[in-house]
């Protein structure tokens, strides 16, 4: 086979072979296809698309770059969630421990954040002690042991993934519904969950800013996903103001733990437990999330998880040096909080990193004192934005210029929390 035979078949439109799939993503992972001829072909295939059997075997080839994991040995059944990311999205936080103490095991296999959406691990390793890195082997232990692990994917997963991931980011290439669809699922399904949870964020603060995007790319996953095997359904849920109160890494941890006392912002929880029943009923356990929450079973499993990992759950967090906070201009209706105004901003007082290697400040970040639709009065604290550095104000402030609108008598306009639920 010929590189230059692949782009040109996709250049002109038309349909790879699943020969020409498996060959092109082998040869890329080991180096005999080039990083430009990659490129080139990524670029085809985002301005020319693939069909659903292109796509099934992309992402299968892709697995098979790498090695899949097996839980076969566990007492019960797997379940996992995946969030295509977003301004506060700390769900997994909750949601993990929560699962668990219903009777699913959650092997979540989690990423760091970049851009302006934070990720999971950032948030996690603001705990102190907690570690990100675990083997095969301390993976199933936390697992077993908790019936929760959250860490880093190993370099063993996926890797064809890893390096073309990389190579979009840089080529312009990301944009790519078949692309996007194939890079999260080939994760997820060589993870080896059983069951399987997506949560496609809609608006400014999301990648998908189109519900009609986020409805494409959501039927594209649970297709790839019911094909392998994998029972997966999923919720098109609002992005278009940041998830509850917090936006910042040991930020979100606080606003986490306070769900899992029984506490927290009502969007937080609502999505938390309906992401429970999701992934509890996909994967055929009968448990009570709600129940759960009040009876403290899943504040213990986190506990036990944050411990299992190195971490102390009662040590404080890390805060951050210096707030500035930020009044209502006028009194009336907060009509507008845009949740890529308020993300950009909480990036730019260091909670997120610009390259990947960069560390991010734990501390850092926004939290809000008003939400969508509630009436302020002017002078009241409307957010405090926290930093290390105070000479980081100035910028974020910027980023939050329009971000927020208060009108007189105005109602909000927001997407409903939960806007859709896609099944195979
Ligand atoms: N997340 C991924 O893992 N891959 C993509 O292509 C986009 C988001």
């Amino acid at each position: 086979m010929d590189a230059v035979d692949v782009i040109v078949t996709k250049r002109d439109g038309r349909e790879l072979s699943t020969g020409q799939i498996d060959w092109v993503l082998d040869a890329y992972t080991r180096g005999v296809v080039a990083d430009e001829q990659m490129s080139a072909l990524a670029m085809a295939i985002l301005l020319n698309g693939m069909n659903r059997r292109e796509i099934a075997d992309w992402t299968q080839a892709m697995i098979r770059s790498g090695s899949r994991m097996d839980w076969s040995g566990l007492p019960g059944r797997t379940t996992d969630k995946h969030s295509t990311g977003g301004v506060g999205d700390k769900i997994t936080l909750p949601l993990a421990p929560l699962v668990a103490a219903c009777g699913g095991y959650v092997p979540q296999l989690s990423g760091r954040g970049l851009g302006h959406t934070g990720g999971t691990l950032d948030k996690l390793e603001s705990i102190p002690g907690w570690r990100a890195s675990l083997s095969g082997r301390e993976m199933l232990g936390v697992l077993g042991e908790t019936g929760a692990v959250v860490c880093a994917a190993g370099e063993g997963l996926a890797p064809a993934d890893r390096k073309l991931y990389a190579l979009r980011d840089v080529t312009g290439t990301v944009e790519s519904i078949p692309l996007i669809a194939s890079s999260i699922m080939s994760k997820k399904i060589a993870e080896g969950t059983g069951a399987l949870v997506l949560d496609v964020k809609v608006g400014s603060g999301a990648f998908m800013k189109t519900v009609e995007r986020a409805r494409e790319l959501a039927t594209t996953m649970v297709e790839l996903g019911t094909d392998a095997g994998v029972r997966t359904v999923a919720l098109l849920t609002a992005m278009d103001r940041p998830l509850g109160r917090t936006v910042g890494n040991a930020l979100e941890v606080a606003e986490s733990v306070e769900v899992l006392a029984g506490g927290g912002p009502a969007d937080v929880v609502e999505l938390t437990l309906r992401l429970a029943h999701e992934m509890l009923q996909a994967a055929g356990i009968d448990g009570d999330p709600e129940r759960a929450l009040r009876d403290g079973s899943a504040m213990d499993v986190w506990r036990r998880m944050i411990a299992a990992q190195g971490g102390d759950p009662d040590a404080p967090l890390p805060r951050a040096a210096e707030t500035l906070e930020v009044t209502a201009p006028e009194s009336g209706v907060l009509t507008g909080l845009d949740a890529y105004g308020v993300g950009l901003a909480a990036w730019r007082l260091g909670a997120g990193r610009e390259r990947k290697e960069d560390p991010v400040s734990f501390g850092a970040g926004v939290v809000l004192h008003a939400g969508l639709g509630e009436t302020v009065r002017r002078g009241q604290p409307l957010m405090t934005l926290h930093a290390d550095d105070a000479s980081r104000f100035e910028r974020a402030l910027a980023a939050l210029d329009g971000a927020y609108v208060i009108a007189e008598g105005g109602a909000a306009e927001a997407l409903p929390l939960v806007i859709d639920r896609i099944t195979a």
